[in-house]
């Protein structure tokens, strides 16, 4: 493989977990330092119930922020979890959408209380509005290895509810590793019957770090041909409704690994690096204002 996409999550997935607030405008400055990197998929907000995320309750001013600056060759991704928020999102400039179901029905009661066939049904009107308004949809199947509640989960499962997505028209689908408890082996044995079903070029994966596993996983994954990576400044995030997971892998480690098998990132490391220690810095002065200085 000679080059792949990386889909920064960070201002999302790294944000949504942090127990300070921090500022609508350390997050677009953010995202501005991110776009300077040379990422070209930034995942900035989520468009979901300001009681389930309040450290993204300010979603409206976060994209009217960053778009009214928007790099043209830039991909602005937000969560959309049902049509009000994708109402919301398409009113605040938004083109690019993800959805966001589990392969384990505990999780998605817990993450979007919904059951997995009842998230389906709140994702068509979804794609329905996203088609009419030229919008582009990703897809997120959580849980897609490991629940939290449920335990193992069946690589069967998932790549029915990945199907399922697909045939609904969701174009990418990312599949997460959200506890980050996966192993190489569980990788292969999701990757290859995923990849009979699904053309391996619209397959993401999602890897959280929590065990170290991830670059691992990666390099399982590129062996079978996936060219899209989800990754997240200084590995910051998590999800609330996903007891013990931390941070995704950072992209930093993912830029690293990639240069040294000399497949493009487009991403400049050591831009990326400032960035990853500002953000750091931002955090700790957020969560501990007497370290400010
Ligand atoms: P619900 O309570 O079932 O929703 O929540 P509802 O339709 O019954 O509405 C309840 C209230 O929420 C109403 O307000 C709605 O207007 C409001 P009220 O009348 O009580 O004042 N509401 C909304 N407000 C703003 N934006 C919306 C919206 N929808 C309803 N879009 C809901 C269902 C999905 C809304 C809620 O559970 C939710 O927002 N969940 C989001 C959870 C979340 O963001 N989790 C983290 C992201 S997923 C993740 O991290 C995993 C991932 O990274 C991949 C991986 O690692 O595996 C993607
Ligand atoms: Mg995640």
């Amino acid at each position: 493989m000679k080059k792949v996409r990386i889909v920064e999550v960070g201002p999302r997935d790294g944000l949504q977990n942090q127990k300070a607030l921090i500022d609508a405008g350390d997050k677009i400055a953010l995202i501005q330092k991110l776009e300077e990197t040379g990422l070209k998929d930034i995942e900035i907000t989520s468009f979901v119930s300001p009681k389930a995320i309040p450290q993204l309750a300010d979603s409206v001013e976060v994209a009217r922020g960053v778009l009214t600056i928007a790099r043209p060759d830039v991909t602005y991704w937000a969560l959309t979890p049902n049509l009000k928020g994708f109402e919301n999102a398409l009113a605040a400039g938004i083109r690019h959408v993800a959805v966001f179901t589990a392969a384990s029905e505990t999780f998605n009661r817990n993450n979007i209380n919904k059951s997995i066939a009842e998230s389906f049904e709140a994702f068509k009107p979804v794609i329905a509005a996203a088609r009419q308004n030229g919008c582009v949809v990703r897809g997120y199947v959580s849980t897609a290895f490991w629940c939290p509640y449920e335990g193992k989960i069946d690589p069967q499962k998932t790549v029915d509810v990945t199907r399922t997505l697909y045939e609904m028209g969701v174009s990418e689908l990312s599949i997460g590793d959200t506890i980050g408890k996966a192993t190489p082996e569980e990788v292969r044995q999701l990757l290859q019957p995923l990849a009979s079903v699904i053309p391996i070029k619209h397959i993401a994966m999602h890897f959280h770090d929590t065990y170290g596993h991830a670059l691992e996983n990666i390099k399982a994954s590129l062996a079978l041909g996936v060219s899209v990576y989800d990754s997240s400044v200084a590995g910051v995030g998590g999800c609330p409704y996903a007891p013990g997971a931390s941070g995704n892998v950072a992209t930093e480690a993912v830029v690293r690994l990639m240069n040294s098998l000399g497949i493009d990132t487009g991403v400049d490391l050591a831009k990326l690096e400032t960035t990853g220690r500002w953000l750091q810095d931002v955090l700790l002065k957020t969560s501990n204002p007497a370290a400010a200085g």
